[in-house]
């Protein structure tokens, strides 16, 4: 798509003929610009008198200067009566919400300011520009991630991933909407523009090696292709790994002495535990120590059993049910009664060096009761650490450990209201990043997400969702959430976000950058601000002019 010509830059679409700072301000179009040409999400530039603001579009209008029109109807058939009827009777208005003042002066980059006033009556409206458009989401380079263009404009759009990750984020869509190739995105911008490491619960292995390319078939990078310095495979699943060709780097192995009684409670609904079996493994823990699990699933027969829950004064019934549930960890392969190294201190060495860590979960991924296991577990241990290394470096008046980014699918199971309070996930997203550690939460089903949670993810990016209920989740405590809905709701089913909150200057419909091919890699392992302008498009050309010229592929 081209980018908007100067000239049509400065073409006058409209003037403001109403509003308020609250509800917005309505636009009647000027009659040469058909309203068909202006997209819902569309950004555009409101001359004031002293102020340029920029505003969004969140829905159009057709109106008319009489009621009687629509019942009294003249020949429409020929084309001067249709002409003069429309010239003089009807009217197509535009509602925009202003969000931001930009500098007075075309071009000159210094800070937008938000807009606290609004444009004088009949103030002229034009389609933002592309520097508009830098002038709020900033310009690609070191600071700066792009992440997609906005609707009908070739500009990038930028998000700053320091920003990103400060407090928590979430991607929400329905699925195959592009929630997952958008995270990969972000993550890449937190590689190259932050300080912080991520550890990413890749559920389906997309993250690693190689993800699915639904649309086209075939894979797609993962971070360890494009970033093989920096990024750390720890698979769950050897032989998947070994089946799939794809490299790893350490092996997870899980002693039975580090399932905590915390670990059995978050499986409580997958497990189909009673609250009274959840709540056994605290008193088995109480008495028997760290080997509380190995004891359990030890003990055989209904004898050996029943002593067991009269030595820690327990219903024998209810334990009877919780070790017939927990022998079903028992098969997983990753749990070892005695391992031989420590996995969670490897995990920790790598996030230490530097490096981001994919755990893949291999075919372990399509059992529910194993991600929650794994994620909780590590997660719980991790943040004790991060706890730690946070309180020693405060005493010492020290930065603390690197910022740790986790990131999580499916996150409506760790974040459900009931469960939410007591899970680990649910208390990082509270904290609110006291201990250098924030989420990126993936979902599909947000309404399912606790909303005390879903108020502390300060960036919020969603692609299209069905259920009304998902809707309002994500657009909740937003101050445009009305406004938001309407273009929410319309989004393209696949590679298009609404994206808005902390980390953003002002609410931004992008399609996503594309992503699965060498010409997509290149401009994310070389973007243009690293080779110094050796990868702008003008670049891109000659590069292929040569390689015709040469025959290289
Ligand atoms: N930025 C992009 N560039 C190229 N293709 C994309 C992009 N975003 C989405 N797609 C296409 O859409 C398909 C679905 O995307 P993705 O796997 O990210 O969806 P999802 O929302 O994570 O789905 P699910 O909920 O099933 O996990 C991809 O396989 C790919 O073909
Ligand atoms: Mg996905």
């Amino acid at each position: 798509m081209p980018n908007q010509s100067d000239q049509t830059q400065h073409e006058t679409i409209g003037r403001v003929v109403d509003g308020s700072l609250t509800r917005g301000m309505e636009i009647k179009l000027e009659s040469s610009i058909s309203i068909e040409d202006i997209n819902n999400g569309t950004y555009v530039v409101i001359q004031g008198k002293h102020n340029r603001f920029v505003a969004m579009v969140t829905d159009l209008t057709l109106g008319t200067s009489d009621q009687n029109l629509k019942f009294n109807l003249p020949d429409m058939s020929d084309p001067l009566i249709r002409e003069i009827v429309k010239g003089s009777l009807t009217y197509n208005s535009l509602s925009v919400r202003p969000g931001k003042v930009l500098p007075a002066v075309r071009g000159d980059h210094s800070d937008t300011t938000e807009a606290r006033t609004i444009p004088e009556f009949f103030s002229p409206v034009f389609r933002a520009s592309q520097n508009d458009m830098e002038s709020i989401f900033g310009k690609e380079d070191e600071n700066n991630f792009f992440i997609g263009h906005p609707l009908d404009m070739d500009t990038k759009i930028c998000v700053d991933p320091r920003q990103l990750i400060k407090r928590s984020c979430g991607v929400f869509g329905r699925s195959g909407t592009g929630k997952t190739f958008l995270a990969r995105l972000l993550m890449i911008g937190v590689l190259q523009h932050t300080e912080a490491v991520s550890l990413i619960f890749d559920m389906h292995n997309e993250y690693g090696e190689s993800g699915q390319d639904n649309d086209r078939g075939g894979a797609v990078s993962g971070l360890k292709t494009l970033f093989p310095g920096q990024v750390s495979i720890f698979t769950l699943d050897e032989n998947s790994s070994k089946l799939r060709k794809a490299r790893y780097d350490e092996v997870v192995r899980i002693g039975y002495s580090d399932i905590e009684p915390e670990d059995i409670e978050s499986l409580t609904q997958t497990l189909n535990l009673s609250d009274v079996a959840a709540s056994i493994p605290f008193t088995l823990k109480t008495t028997l120590g760290d080997n509380w699990f190995k004891q359990l699933v030890e003990t055989d027969g209904q004898e050996a059993l029943n002593k067991l829950a009269s030595e820690v004064q327990v219903q024998p019934q209810a334990m009877r049910a919780l070790r017939n549930r927990l022998l079903r960890l028992t098969r997983f392969d990753f749990l070892d009664e005695n391992p031989q190294y420590n996995s969670l201190n490897r995990l920790l060495d790598k996030l230490k060096d530097g490096m981001h860590v994919v755990l893949e979960f291999g075919r372990h991924g399509n059992d529910l009761t194993a991600y929650i296991l794994v994620a909780n577990l590590l997660t719980r241990r991790l943040h004790n650490k991060y706890r730690e290394l946070t309180e020693e470096s405060d005493a010492e008046r020290g930065t603390g450990p690197k910022p740790l980014v986790i990131c999580i699918e499916e996150a409506h199971r760790f974040l459900a209201p009931g469960i939410a309070s007591q899970t680990i996930f649910g208390q990082i997203a509270r904290e609110d990043r006291k201990f250098n550690i924030t989420l990126m939460v993936i979902d599909q089903r947000p309404s399912g997400i606790d909303s005390e949670i879903m108020s502390q993810i300060a960036t919020r990016i969603s692609c299209l969702l069905n259920d009304e209920r998902d809707v309002d989740a994500v657009l909740s405590g937003s101050p445009n959430s009305r406004e938001l809905k309407s273009v929410l709701s319309r989004l393209n089913a696949k590679q298009e976000a609404l994206f808005f909150g902390d980390a953003i200057p002002m609410p931004i419909l992008i399609r996503t950058r594309p992503y699965g091919d060498n010409e997509h890699y290149q401009d994310l392992t070389s973007p243009s601000w690293k080779t110094g302008g050796q990868n702008t498009d003008s670049d891109k050309d000659s590069r292929r002019d040569l390689d015709a010229l040469f025959g290289n592929s």
